[in-house]
């Protein structure tokens, strides 16, 4: 049964249009673990398993899994794996939702990057998360922090438009997120030693309908869902308001010879010791 967090079809080519820009934050994470020979890694929400194969370099010795709610994900990514690292069952990806999903033994190390804003309620499903980490092992998590931003504010205020409204039920879930310190309250009341950051990246999108392109593929889908898919009349014209109302808060500006919108991209991370 779909549940309402992963009833959109994802686009894993069109996720991947971006990939550099939505990378970053991962490594950023993976950075900041200080793991240093994990035997078990779990990548919960992997999306096309890009990011899933930085862990595979990261630590040499480790099986890494990546799982995913999405078959279309899960297709991509075991697709576009390196075929030396699936051979060796160095790296693997199944199908499983996050709320659900349980290691054979718990792992030493478990990231979810840019996944957790999906399900609802994820504040409250940190503590069987770091269940699923081996003591002494490793919890990181990323979520962006931008759901305030006008890329988003703009994105609610037109689903209220009365063109739309009676089509638009709220059905389709919206990703959401928390404040740090309500991570790092969680984190730290479920027994682990925890740690949280913020960072606002700049990307710099191509084209005067960059933004629009690049949140087509996250924030606008369960809306355009809800208007009877991207190709109908009431999603085209959804889209075209929207990107409107984008070009008005993120001007079109010229950048190294190149017409480009920036849009600030503020993301949340947390990491998360279990004790030995
Ligand atoms: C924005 S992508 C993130 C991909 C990758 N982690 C990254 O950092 O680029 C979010 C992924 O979370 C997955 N997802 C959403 N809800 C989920 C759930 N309840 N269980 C497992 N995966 C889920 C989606 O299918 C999607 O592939």
């Amino acid at each position: 049964m779909p549940t309402r967090s992963q009833s959109t079809a994802w686009d894993p080519a069109r996720y991947l249009r971006y990939a550099d820009q939505r990378g970053r934050p991962f490594q950023d994470l993976l950075g900041r673990v200080p793991a240093e020979q994990p035997r078990r890694v779990a990548d919960l929400g992997c999306g096309p398993g890009n990011v899933t194969a930085l862990l595979c370099r990261r630590w040499p010795q480790a099986a890494v899994v990546g799982v995913d709610s999405s078959a279309e994900m899960i297709e991509a990514a075991t697709a576009g794996a390196e075929e030396e690292l699936t051979a060796s069952g160095r790296l693997s990806f199944e199908r499983g939702d996050v709320r659900e999903w349980q290691p054979a033994e718990p792992v030493d190390v478990l990231i979810t990057n840019a996944t957790l804003q999906w399900v609802p309620g994820h504040l409250g499903l940190l503590p069987s998360l770091l269940g699923r980490v081996a003591p002494g092992g490793w919890f990181a998590m990323g979520v962006p922090g931008n759901f305030g931003a006008p890329s988003h504010t703009l994105l609610a205020d037109l689903q209220r438009d009365s063109r739309w409204a009676n089509q638009i039920t709220g059905e389709q879930f919206r990703p959401t997120s928390h404040e740090p310190a309500e991570y790092l309250r969680a984190l730290t009341e479920a027994g682990a030693e925890a740690e949280v950051w913020e960072t606002t990246y700049y990307y710099v999108l191509p084209g005067v309908n960059g933004v629009l392109d690049f949140v087509s593929s996250t924030a606008l889908r369960p809306v355009l869902t809800e208007l009877g898919g991207p190709g109908t009349d009431a999603a085209h014209a959804f889209t075209e308001a929207y990107a409107d109302a984008l070009r008005t808060a993120y001007p079109p500006e010229m950048l190294g010879g190149r017409t480009v919108q920036v849009l600030p991209y503020r993301r949340l991370f947390a990491i998360a010791h279990v004790p030995a």
